[in-house]
């Protein structure tokens, strides 16, 4: 079953059309990328299918059912992090996630954040002050209280870009394993290629506001006659 279906998004901001025609469809357990230039449409594509904005037209289902009408059902069943998104500055890491866990309406707060920050290994940083985090720290408390209820989809905005190489490949390598374990489906954007081709199953390629190109990193290359990812990129993007 799909997790995610979205046809025909349309999103104007004034004489702006920010995403003219997307479709895309995430499986159950799959990762799937959405790559493009900058300006393509990607973020204005997330915060639609995170109820944020509202689309000009088009329609989306989330775990079988219209965002719409089921707003709040299907959005406890998902979970959000981006490196835009700041979390209160003078909170400590535990507090910001004990927060969160109330919020989400938890069964067994307590305990859920004692696994994430155990999973995220923010043992150490729990009483400091999210203002006195590195981008690096900060990122895994965002991608901690993302995981607080389990979403069967995580949709994630550039998780890794604020990471050093190191960072980000433990920051990958874990949201891999949790993908496995979990079986949770995510959709995540990136400028790091090789991180999609790591990472993803399946890669939706925005260019001024369309999906212009769907496949694994595999099949992309093939379609364009391309050494890698990097190659479509370039390819796609020039026209
Ligand atoms: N709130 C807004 N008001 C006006 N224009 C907007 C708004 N949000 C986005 N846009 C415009 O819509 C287009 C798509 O922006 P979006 O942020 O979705 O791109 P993106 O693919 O995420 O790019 P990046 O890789 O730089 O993050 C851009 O031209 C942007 O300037
Ligand atoms: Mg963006």
């Amino acid at each position: 079953m799909a997790i995610l279906r979205a046809a025909h998004l349309v999103k104007r901001f004034g004489a702006i059309t920010a995403v003219r025609d997307v479709s895309l469809t995430v499986g159950e357990g799959e990762v799937a990328g959405l790559l493009g230039p900058n300006g393509a449409g990607k973020s204005t594509t997330l915060h639609m299918l995170l109820g944020l904005i509202t689309p000009d037209s088009g329609s989306i289902e989330l775990f079988g059912r219209e965002l719409a009408r089921h707003r709040t059902e299907v959005l406890s069943r998902l979970n959000f992090a981006a490196s835009y998104v700041d979390l209160p500055s003078v909170l400590r890491v535990h507090e910001v996630l004990d927060a969160f866990a109330r919020l989400y309406a938890l069964r067994r707060p307590a305990r859920r954040v004692a696994e994430v920050i155990e999973l995220f290994e923010l043992g150490p940083l729990r009483k400091r002050q999210m203002m006195a985090l590195s981008s690096g720290q900060r990122t895994r408390v965002q991608l901690a209280k993302a995981m607080l209820n389990a979403p069967r989809l995580l949709i994630l905005d550039e998780p890794t870009a604020n990471l050093d190489p190191d960072a980000g490949d433990r920051i990958r390598s874990l949201l891999t394993r949790l993908s496995r374990e979990t079986g949770g489906a995510m959709l995540i954007t990136s400028h790091n290629m090789r991180e999609v081709e790591r990472m993803c199953d399946r890669i939706h390629f925005l260019s001024g506001g369309r999906v212009v190109a769907a496949g694994s990193a595999r099949e992309l290359a093939g379609r364009y006659g391309a050494e890698d990812l990097e190659e479509v990129f370039l390819k796609v993007a020039r026209g």
